[in-house]
């Protein structure tokens, strides 16, 4: 889960990591008394969840309290790179920036390892930095077992070339850093830029912060930090049913069991959908091993209900999950969905093969409902759903 520049700046300031005031707001009116209570002027800083707010002119001074909230005016329901502004952070000025560094610690899968990155080239895009001159980025491997400790973070300084005047606070702040990473469960905490400012000291200016989901049981107040609202309303209704589902962007509409077979159904499906005016898949869905008649059913439900959908395919590989209960399921989601005036108008094509395989297409063609159709190979049920999608 990515958070806001806010959220993380809230996180740094917990765990020592020195940053200027800030609150969020979502009025323009609300910038005036923000920025009189930062002592009259303000830096008006768009929150959404994507790089490069500054270039996009969503980064703004304000000298007074009225120019901050023309500013907050401006910024509010601008569109960054796709994402809208519903919140800004009202943030003190810092003094005079003299220079822009950057220092992030982030789980390095390949290495297996963690790693420490920072740079005295900081304030512009790391990516660059690590293009042209990769020199200037120290990429330093942190033992999950050692941590950080201060000597640790003199090496990562001392890699990355600080100036002597701010080693040993960029190397206090490199610890304070280590533990909003460790004791938030972080994949990433990044700092671009880490700024030191006229009055010598050095401060964490700008934030990113990605939580590990998978420690949600340990880390409880990180529920508040869910943006509920930008939430997919069809991811939310699915995770609600504990279902792996994803949105996409295309029209077929897609199940199966396993997330290797759907991963590989929505190739094949893309695929097929060349031959059909380019129609792709709508969505991921793996309603897992062993999955009963009632999941997917709520499957369905959720596919059906997306409006983008104009074919489902179907596509299971019966191991632990038996065919039969499968087709049962969907003959049950259909009935199930017909009960509630859910009207479902639109086709489906279902594959089964492997366990039970003979007697869950015998279910299927008993059931003989209308709309499902069955092909027995995946290719050839592909090409089927785009087809019926293309035709929509
Ligand atoms: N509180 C502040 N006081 C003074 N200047 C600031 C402040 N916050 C940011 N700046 C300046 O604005 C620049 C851009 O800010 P920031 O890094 O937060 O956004 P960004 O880099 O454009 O966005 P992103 O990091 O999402 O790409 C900073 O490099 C810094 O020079
Ligand atoms: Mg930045």
């Amino acid at each position: 889960m990515d958070l806001f520049e806010y959220q993380a700046r809230d996180l740094f300031a917990k765990h020592g990591v020195p940053v200027l005031a800030g609150e969020v707001i979502d009025t323009p009116e609300a910038a005036r008394e923000a920025t009189e209570r930062l002592g009259g002027k303000s830096v008006v800083k768009a929150q959404v969840k994507v790089g490069g707010r500054g270039k996009a002119g969503g980064v703004k001074l304000a000298a007074t309290p009225d120019e901050a909230v023309a500013r907050a005016t401006d910024i509010l329901g601008m569109d960054i790179k796709g994402h809208t502004v519903h919140k800004v952070m009202i943030a003190e000025t810092a003094p005079e920036i003299a220079e822009e560094y950057y220092v992030s610690y982030l789980l390095d899968r390949t290495n297996r390892t963690f790693l420490a990155m920072a740079s005295v080239q900081g304030g512009v895009e790391i990516e660059v930095v690590a293009e042209e001159n990769p020199d200037a980025l120290a990429k330093v491997p942190v033992d999950a077992n050692e941590g950080v400790s201060i000597e640790k973070a003199r090496e990562i300084v001392a890699q990355a070339k600080f100036p002597a005047e701010v080693a040993e606070q960029v190397a206090e702040i490199l610890v304070t850093l280590w533990d909003t990473f460790i004791k938030e469960d972080a994949l990433l905490v990044e700092v671009n830029p880490l700024a030191k400012v006229a009055d010598g000291r050095v401060i964490a200016l700008d934030g990113k912060v990605s939580l590990d989901e998978n420690a949600e049981f340990r880390q409880p107040e990180h529920e508040a930090l869910i943006d509920h609202a930008a939430a997919n309303p069809l991811e939310a209704a699915a995770k609600a049913k504990n279902l792996n589902y994803v949105k996409l962007d295309g029209e077929v509409g897609i199940i199966g069991n396993g997330a290797g077979l759907v991963m590989s159904t929505l190739d094949v499906v893309a695929y097929a959908g060349e031959n059909h005016g380019g129609v792709k898949p709508a969505n991921f869905l793996d309603i897992g091993g062993g999955a009963s008649a009632a999941v997917m059913a709520n499957g369905l439900e959720i596919i059906l209900g997306d409006p983008d959908v104009k074919s489902v395919f179907v596509n299971v590989f019966g191991g632990i999950t038996a065919c039969d209960e499968v087709a049962n399921g969907i003959v049950q989601a259909l009935q199930l969905l017909a009960d509630k005036g859910e009207e479902v108008t639109k086709p489906l094509v279902v594959r089964l093969d492997g366990n039970n395989a003979e007697l869950g297409r015998r279910i299927l063609s008993d059931a003989n409902h209308p709309l499902v159709q069955r092909v027995d190979t995946m290719d050839g049920a592909a090409d089927k759903a785009a087809e019926l999608a293309a035709a929509k």
